[in-house]
């Protein structure tokens, strides 16, 4: 769309969403949306499934894989803050039983900012903002989805070592098999960064101005939460819960296709092939729905996506990572309403490194619009 600004020398144009708009450089990582690849700090996602949280969160962080020491060290730091301030704890008590876990778990991470002693002092290590923030999120997130189910939290110090184990700990209450830990470790991995999504971008605009760290996540939370981003898994899997078999996936896709409805978990703003996250999971959400006697479900799915995919794939509509990851996080015994906060428990961690390579030298984010209203 083209336009001029009433006064302004040039003519001012814009795409819808921003779309084809360049807000900057990033070493961070490439998003290839035509052969369905993407690059983290130069490495192909389909390397770093093999990795843990802890690895992968460094070199987003940081910028490359950590050696063993710092690999202890980080270890040890996200470790350090794995016990929030007590009063973003309480504040669960305080906010309605009604809210959406992810409400949730924002405004107990903003208690914590407001508690944290030295929250964004010069003397913190560049490591400790980001670890805190880490850390923090996923024992605060724990305990909001326990709050669901009318449980108590789960105190940091019993866990086990690792990341991804620790939330799970803190969030089921039990030891996580291994290859629950597994699949829930490579869902985070996969979602740990993807450019300057509309989360991203929220976040950058914030820290932009010269806010937190803190400030920058719970924009980021904000964006993620809306049910044409984070918000899709939810709503995907729930759609998918009320399909008992294969026929009925085949013909609800048919009839939904046919009313022009919008399908969650489906489509994406830059893929327009088969988004990659999709196959790296598949396999562990197929192997945790057969250890419980779920696999059907897999096979419901599959019959949604084939019948969506073949009316919508010649427009570039496939399957996003949003339609799959309920089928890793139901099996591990998380409610649906719950699943955007692993989502967003892994992806802050790109929010923060695009906020960390951006603030050196970034200018205070304002884009200008085309003014469309009368002159008087
Ligand atoms: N189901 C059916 N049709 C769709 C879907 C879908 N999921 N997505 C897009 N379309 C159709 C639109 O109806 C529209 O059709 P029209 O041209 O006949 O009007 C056309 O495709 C283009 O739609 P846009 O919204 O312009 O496509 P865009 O690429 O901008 O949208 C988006 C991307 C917002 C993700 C969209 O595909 C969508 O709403 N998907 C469902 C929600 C979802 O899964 N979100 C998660 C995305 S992944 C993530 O953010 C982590």
């Amino acid at each position: 769309m083209i336009g001029a600004t009433p006064g302004s020398a040039g003519v001012q144009t814009y795409g819808r969403g921003l779309e084809g708009l360049v807000a900057g450089e990033t070493a961070i990582s490439a998003i290839d949306g035509v052969r369905g690849h993407l690059l983290v700090r130069g490495h192909p996602l389909e390397q770093l499934v093999q990795r843990s949280f802890e690895e992968v969160s460094h070199l987003v962080l940081f910028g490359a894989l950590p050696d063993a020491d710092r690999l202890r060290r980080w270890s040890a730091e996200l470790e350090r803050f794995s016990e929030p301030p007590a009063p973003a704890l309480a504040a669960l008590q305080r906010v309605p039983g009604t809210a959406h876990p992810l409400a949730l778990y924002r405004t107990m991470l903003t208690v914590a900012a407001c508690i944290a002693p030295s929250v964004e002092q010069e003397s913190d290590p560049a490591w400790s903002r980001p670890a805190r923030i880490l850390s923090w999120s996923a024992s605060l997130a724990a305990a909001a989805i326990r709050h669901l189910a009318g449980q108590a939290p789960v105190p940091a110090a019993s866990a086990p070592p690792g990341h991804a184990q620790r939330f799970l700990f803190q969030t089921l209450g039990r030891l996580p098999s291994p290859e629950e830990a597994r699949a829930f470790e490579v869902s985070l991995v996969v979602q740990v960064e993807h450019g300057l999504h509309a989360a991203a971008l929220a976040a950058l605009t914030v820290i932009s101005t010269g806010a937190d760290l803190g400030s920058a996540v719970l924009a980021g939370m904000g964006a993620l939460s809306g049910i044409r981003h984070g918000g899709a898994n939810q709503l995907a899997f729930e759609m998918l819960a009320h399909l008992p078999d294969v026929d009925s996936a085949r013909r609800f896709a048919r009839e939904a296709l046919a009313r022009h409805q919008r399908i969650p978990g489906f489509g994406h703003r830059v893929y327009k092939c088969p988004d990659p996250r999709v196959a790296l999971l598949e396999p562990h959400a197929v192997a945790l729905l057969r250890a419980r006697g779920l696999e059907q479900r897999h096979e419901v799915y599959r019959a949604l996506r084939d019948e969506v995919e073949r009316a919508l794939g010649p427009r570039g509509i496939f399957a996003n990572v949003d339609s799959i990851t309920g089928l890793v996080y139901h099996p591990l015994g998380l409610p649906p309403s719950a699943f955007p906060i692993p989502f967003c428990l892994a992806i802050q961690t790109g929010w923060m490194a695009h906020c960390l390579e951006y603030l050196p030298h970034g200018a205070m984010i304002e884009p200008g619009a085309v003014y469309v209203g009368p002159v008087n």
